[in-house]
C-alpha cells in the first residue's frame, strides 16, 4: 500500500524513541498494517541540539505549520507536552483532518474532552494511550477489554519518577534530590519535575482512568492529592523496619455510584503485590463486578516503553483509516459526574 506519513512534534524522549520504534521496527509495522511508515517532519525548538536519535536533519522544522499544512501528512503525533501551544496544535491538526496522537496527559486530564469532540467532529482519531502508565496498555484495556463490567475500583502506581524516587531512597539509601536528579537524567520526570513528586502527574492519570472507567468527566480538582515531598528518608527507614513500604498510591473507588479519586503516599505491608513494584515501573489493580480482580503491570515511563504505547496507537489509526472508521470510536462520558461526599 501508498505509505502513511507522520508528522512529529516534538524530539526529546519520548519523540525520540517514536523515530528509534519506527525505524528498527519498520518490517513488524509493515507486516501489520500492510504498507511502510514514514516520519516525515519533526517539529522542535533547537535546530542544532544533539538528538538520542540520529534524523535526518532536513526533517527538522521549528514552524508547526509545516506540518499542520502538509497535505501528505495524515497522522500528527504531539510529544512536546505542556497545555497551551499543544492544544492549538492538536486541534489545528484535527481541523486539518489530521488524526492525533498524544502522550500528553496534563492535557487529556484538562481538556480532552473538547479535544475528543473536535476528532469526532472532524471524523479523526485522537488516541492517548501513552498518557497513563507509558508502557502498559492500561487505557485500551479499560475501554475495550473490560467493557462489558462495571468498574468498582482502579487503585495503583502511576508515577515512575516517583516510584523510583521512593525505591531508590528504600533500597540505596540515596538521599530524595539526588535520585531526583538521576530520575530526570533518565528522562522519566516531566520537563518540570514539580507535577512529579507533588503528585499532580498521577493524580491527571487518576482522571483519566476513572473519567474512562466511570464514564464521567472529572478534573484535577476532584482528586485529593499529595505527593511525596513530606516524605523523609526517615520516614521509608523506619516503615521499612516495621515491615511496610512507602508507596504513591493513586485510588479511583466506585461506592452506590458517586466516585472518590485521591493519590497519597501510603504504607503497604511488605507483602502486598504493589510493594514490590519498584523503580520507574507502574501498575494498576482494576476491580469489576463480574471480573474480579485484574492487575496490569510493566514499565511506567521512559522513551521505548512510552514509544511503544504511542506507535501501538498510530498502529491503530492506520488500521481505522483502512476501515473508513477513524473518529468513529470517540468514546465521550456519558454519566452525570457524582463525587463521593461527606455523608456518603
Ligand atoms: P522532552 O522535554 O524530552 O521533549 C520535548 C520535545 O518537544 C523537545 O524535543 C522540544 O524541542 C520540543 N518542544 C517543547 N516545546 C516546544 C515548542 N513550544 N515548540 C516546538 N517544540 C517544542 O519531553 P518528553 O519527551 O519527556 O515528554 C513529551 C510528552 O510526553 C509530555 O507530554 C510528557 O508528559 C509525555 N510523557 C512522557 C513520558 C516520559 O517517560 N518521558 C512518558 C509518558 C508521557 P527541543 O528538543 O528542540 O528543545
Ligand atoms: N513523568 C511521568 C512519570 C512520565 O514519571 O510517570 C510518564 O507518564
Amino acid at each position: 500500500g501508498e505509505t502513511v506519513s507522520v508528522g512529529l512534534l516534538g524530539l526529546g524522549t519520548v519523540g525520540s524513541g517514536v523515530v528509534q520504534m519506527i525505524t528498527d521496527h519498520q518490517k513488524e509495522l509493515q507486516q501489520r498494517i500492510g504498507c511502510p511508515v514514514e516520519v516525515r517532519k519533526i517539529l522542535v525548538q533547537d535546530m542544532e541540539k544533539e538528538r538520542d536519535v540520529q534524523v535526518d536533519s532536513s526533517l527538522l522544522t521549528k514552524d508547526a505549520d509545516d506540518i499542520i499544512f502538509d497535505s501528505d501528512i495524515d497522522v500528527v503525533i504531539e510529544a512536546i507536552g505542556g497545555i497551551e501551544k499543544a492544544q492549538s496544535l492538536i486541534l489545528k491538526a484535527l481541523n486539518n483532518k489530521k488524526h492525533v496522537v498524544t502522550a500528553n496527559k496534563d492535557l487529556m486530564a484538562l481538556n480532552g474532552g473538547e479535544l475528543l469532540s473536535a476528532a469526532r467532529e472532524n471524523d479523526c482519531d485522537l488516541f492517548y494511550e501513552a498518557s497513563v502508565a507509558g508502557g502498559i496498555p492500561i487505557l485500551r484495556s479499560l475501554v475495550e477489554g473490560l467493557s462489558s463490567d462495571r468498574i468498582t475500583k482502579m487503585m495503583g502506581i502511576v508515577n515512575g519518577t516517583t516510584n523510583y524516587i521512593l525505591t531508590k531512597m528504600s533500597k540505596n539509601k540515596l538521599s530524595f534530590e539526588d535520585v531526583l536528579k538521576k530520575a530526570q537524567e533518565l528522562g522519566f520526570a516531566e520537563a518540570d519535575p514539580t507535577s512529579d513528586i507533588e503528585g499532580l502527574d498521577a493524580a491527571r492519570k487518576m482522571v483519566i482512568l476513572s473519567t474512562l472507567g466511570y464514564s464521567m468527566k472529572f478534573g484535577l480538582e476532584d482528586v485529593d492529592v499529595e505527593g511525596i515531598t513530606r516524605v523523609s528518608e526517615e520516614d521509608i527507614a523506619y516503615s521499612k523496619r516495621l515491615g511496610y513500604t512507602m508507596k504513591l498510591i493513586g485510588l479511583a473507588k466506585a461506592d452506590n455510584g458517586s466516585v472518590e479519586i485521591s493519590v497519597q503516599p501510603t504504607l503497604l505491608p511488605n507483602e502486598h503485590p504493589l510493594s514490590s513494584v519498584n523503580d520507574e515501573y507502574n501498575a494498576v489493580y482494576v476491580y469489576g463486578e463480574a471480573v474480579g480482580e485484574t492487575m496490569f503491570y510493566g514499565p511506567g515511563a521512559g522513551q521505548l516503553p512510552t514509544a511503544t504505547a504511542v506507535v501501538a496507537d498510530l498502529v491503530a489509526v492506520i488500521k481505522n483509516m483502512r476501515l473508513g472508521v477513524n473518529g468513529k470510536s470517540v468514546i465521550l462520558p456519558q454519566n452525570e459526574k457524582k463525587l463521593k461526599t461527606a455523608e456518603d
